[in-house]
């Protein structure tokens, strides 16, 4: 099958495989709004924050509980993240993710710290925590990627357990997936495609968190933007980070997430800055972009946030102020 028809027939339908990007926010006092210096601006940084792509609740809560508890940013979106990839009914992420053609689950996961850190793994079969798995690689290796047998053999030695990620709900999608001759994917109705998750902490660091289960169907060995550097997720401590969800593809081509982050160090707000990376996306030679979706979420080290989408529908968790809201997205295709 050519590669346009390849992901006609594959992408829409992953745009339910979400990943999780999320930023959150908790009760906020005097002491959380000391003035910090960001390069040469001085600014009033609100914190903490948790911003979370989709509507993501309960892990945008969690992040928040610890970042409440004086927990790191790192930890924050870790647990986060984690949530949802125990999360069975989620076919986007962790157990239960809608398998590649063949039938296996695999599943990518990135992580960023506030130092510039990063750990990856990408492909991994029978582990469900993976964004715990690529905070190990950050931490306890002198590589920032690992791959496919490679990472679950270094999950297994780092004691994470081995388990079946197929549930009976993600086979049986499968399996009429497989049987039905005019597979044609709805764009984007489902809740997620990925988590990307971006939080601030107490003491005004930001890092960040992205998981996913990828594309619905994808051919063996493919893998998207979530779990890439500059991809699915970046984090520049200085000036903000930002979290992509949909067609990876599309991310990819673009650098998504390091654009937003750059765009922002420019003096854009998080909002043009996720405004003008979609841009890029539309405005690509023979973009394809009505018949796929890609969303960003960002914030900016003054605590300031930002979303927009191509289409509908996609909607993100805000964590700010001691308040948990499900904010639904601008984008670009209103008429
Ligand atoms: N954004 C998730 C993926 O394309 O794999």
């Amino acid at each position: 099958m050519k590669r346009r028809k390849f992901i006609e027939k594959t992408s829409i339908s992953g745009l339910g495989l979400f990943s999780i990007s999320t930023l959150v926010s908790c009760n906020t006092t005097n002491e959380d709004k000391k003035e910090v210096k960001s390069g040469a601006i001085t600014t009033n940084v609100i914190k903490p924050i948790v911003i979370a792509t989709w509507n993501t609740p309960t892990a945008v809560n969690t992040a928040a509980e610890v970042l409440k508890k004086g927990g790191s940013a790192l930890d924050a979106v870790e647990e986060g993240c984690k949530i949802e990839e125990a999360n069975s009914k989620n076919q986007t992420v962790g157990i239960g993710g809608l398998p590649d053609r063949d039938g296996a689950v695999t599943l990518d996961a990135c992580i960023m710290d506030e130092k510039g850190n990063y750990g990856a793994v990408l492909c991994v079969k029978n582990i469900k925590h993976v964004i715990s798995l690529a905070r190990k690689v950050m931490e306890e290796t002198p590589h920032v990627i690992l791959v496919g047998e490679g990472a679950e053999q270094f999950a297994v030695s780092q004691g994470f357990e081995r388990e079946n990620l197929l549930t009976e709900a993600s086979k049986k999608a499968w399996e009429e997936w497989k049987v039905k001759s005019e597979y044609k994917p709805i764009i984007n109705i489902e809740n997620h495609d990925t988590i990307g998750m971006l939080a601030i902490d107490k003491k005004g660091n930001i890092s960040g968190a992205c998981t996913t289960s990828g594309l619905a169907y994808k051919m063996k060995g493919r893998v998207g933007d979530s779990p890439v550097i500059g991809g699915g997720l970046f984090i520049d401590n200085e000036v903000g980070g930002a979290a992509a969800t949909g067609l990876g593809e599309e991310v990819l081509k673009t650098v998504g997430s390091f654009l937003v982050v750059e765009l922002m160090r420019q003096g854009k707000s998080p909002q043009e800055a996720c405004e003008e990376a979609i841009a890029r996306i539309v405005n690509r030679p023979n973009s394809n972009y009505k018949n796929f979706q890609v969303a960003y979420i960002a914030v900016n080290k003054k605590g300031e946030t930002g979303a927009y989408a191509i289409h509908e529908w996609f909607s993100y968790n805000l964590h700010k102020e001691g308040e948990n809201k499900n904010i639904k997205s601008d984008f670009y295709l209103k008429n």
